[in-house]
């Protein structure tokens, strides 16, 4: 299935589910595997039987761009990093830094205006992007990059694009390919030098703030009540930055499109954002009064996860779903696919946020919907993503209607994560029922 798959992972995958049902098996160039899509098995593989699986060799990549941090790295080293940065992530510090959010969303929204006032098209996806960058990198390193603003910018991209496009591959194609392998290092060496001035810059100013960074550099294991080193603090950093930014602007690119598609749902969001928030800018506080526009994020998520699939790797023998699984066969987890099974998504294709109202997820089982995955490996980001998209979506959504270029080609584009692959040229323009 290599060819297919490296052209069109999600609909191969989906195809596959379809036509075989809970397990089907799969050969992807040297590697065999299932893709699973039973709750009850990928809950066995992400959850229950969570020690008897790594991650999957096709992280490889992502290993050799990131190090060997949270998301990639495996066992006691993993658990040692997980405890260490977990503090960092629990609501209530999360909940510290929406002030960050909500102001890096306003000025956002302050740059608009020149936009919206000109008429012209601009690529929400490479908007978003900018903005959740700021988010993390604000909330993470504090705001000084230094001189490595702009370099970092396109290094950046350089890494996102590497790593996408080869991750199916076999490592044939980096070898031969020596000009695209020196771009790639050289973009690393940027990021690398990026991040360990923001360090030092810290180290040598220690903030009161408590953004990510200084709880980071004082996060201690709760065991042994050790600090990170600083080459795991570059590789943190560096993994939260990637890990932190992609996602959440893909998912709330996602949310701009299906809003500007389905003109109902758009107008219960604003109807909601204008009653609960009285023309003030949204704050943390405020979430909890807009449930709707926290139930289109998670549907956008669903129709379009922006980790549409990930894979785990056997370290024994074990059964998924009655047919045995051998030691170093791959185990395919594909929210892509499992927001689609008709099982649990009554007409699965169809916007419709409601299937996130509180009744209708507490009819659902748990282990169909899984934008964050799930078990021990789940994103630990959760929390920080919902509350930034939540917040950016209500201040934007407050000023703002965005309207897709008529005509434009929207198709998704699963590379590690799930890019839109003309981009998502919109027109914003600005609401004239809310002073600014
Ligand atoms: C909508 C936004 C996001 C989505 C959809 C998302 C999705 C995911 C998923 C599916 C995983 C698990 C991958 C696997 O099991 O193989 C993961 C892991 C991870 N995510 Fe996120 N993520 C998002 C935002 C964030 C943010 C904002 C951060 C950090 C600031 C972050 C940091 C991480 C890290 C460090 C891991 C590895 C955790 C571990 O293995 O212990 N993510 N993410």
């Amino acid at each position: 299935m290599l060819p297919a798959v490296r052209r069109n992972p999600t609909a191969v995958f989906l195809k596959a589910a379809r036509r075989f049902g809970d397990v089907a098996y799969f050969k992807i160039g040297p590697r065999r595997g299932y893709l699973i899509t039973n709750p009850a098995d990928v809950r066995h593989v992400l959850q229950d039987n969570a020690r008897n699986y790594h991650k999957s060799p096709l992280y490889e990549k992502l290993r050799m761009s990131l190090g060997n941090g949270l998301l990639t790295s495996e066992d006691d080293f993993w658990l040692r990093q997980r405890r260490i940065a977990q503090p960092a992530f629990h609501r209530q510090r999360v909940a510290a830094l929406a002030s960050v959010m909500a102001n890096a969303a306003q000025e956002a929204a302050t740059e608009w205006q020149t936009i919206a006032s000109g008429g012209h098209p601009v690529d929400v996806a490479e908007e978003m992007m900018r903005l959740t960058r700021t988010v993390v990198l604000r909330a993470l390193l504090g705001a000084d990059l230094g001189p490595f603003g702009r370099t970092l910018d396109h290094a950046w991209t350089l890494i996102n694009e590497h790593i996408g496009k080869s991750f199916w591959s076999l490592g044939l194609a980096d070898k031969f390919q020596t000009s695209k392998r020196r771009r790639f290092e050289a973009a690393r060496a940027v990021l690398r030098e990026a991040v360990d001035h923001v360090i030092s810059q810290r180290r040598r100013n220690p903030s009161d703030s408590a953004d990510l960074l200084s709880m980071l550099l004082s996060a201690r294991d709760e065991e042994t009540g050790e600090a990170m080193t600083d080459e795991q603090l570059r590789v943190e950093v560096t993994t939260f930055l990637l890990a932190g930014q992609e996602t959440t602007s893909l998912a709330l690119t996602w949310t701009w499109y299906l809003l500007s598609q389905h003109a109902e749902a758009r107008r219960r969001l604003e109807e909601e954002i204008d009653v609960a928030l009285n023309g003030r800018p949204p704050e943390y506080i405020d979430l909890v009064n807009l449930p709707y526009t926290r139930m289109v994020i998670d549907e956008a998520m669903r129709l379009y996860p922006p980790a549409w699939g990930f894979s785990r790797q056997a370290l024994a023998d074990d059964e998924l779903g009655g047919f045995h699984l051998p030691r170093g066969w791959l185990a395919f987890v594909i929210p892509f696919v499992l927001h689609r099974l008709p099982a649990f998504w009554r007409n699965p294709e169809a916007f419709d946020p409601e299937r996130f109202s509180p009744e209708q997820s507490a009819e659902r089982p748990k282990f169909v919907y899984l934008p964050f995955g799930a078990g021990p490996r789940q994103c630990i980001g959760n929390q920080f993503a919902l509350i930034e998209a939540h917040l950016v979506v209500a201040t934007l959504a407050q000023r703002y209607r965005l309207h897709l270029v008529p005509r434009h080609r929207v198709e998704p584009w699963p590379l590690i994560t799930l890019r839109p692959r003309f981009g998502m040229p919109m027109i914003i323009e600005r609401r004239n029922s809310v002073t600014p």
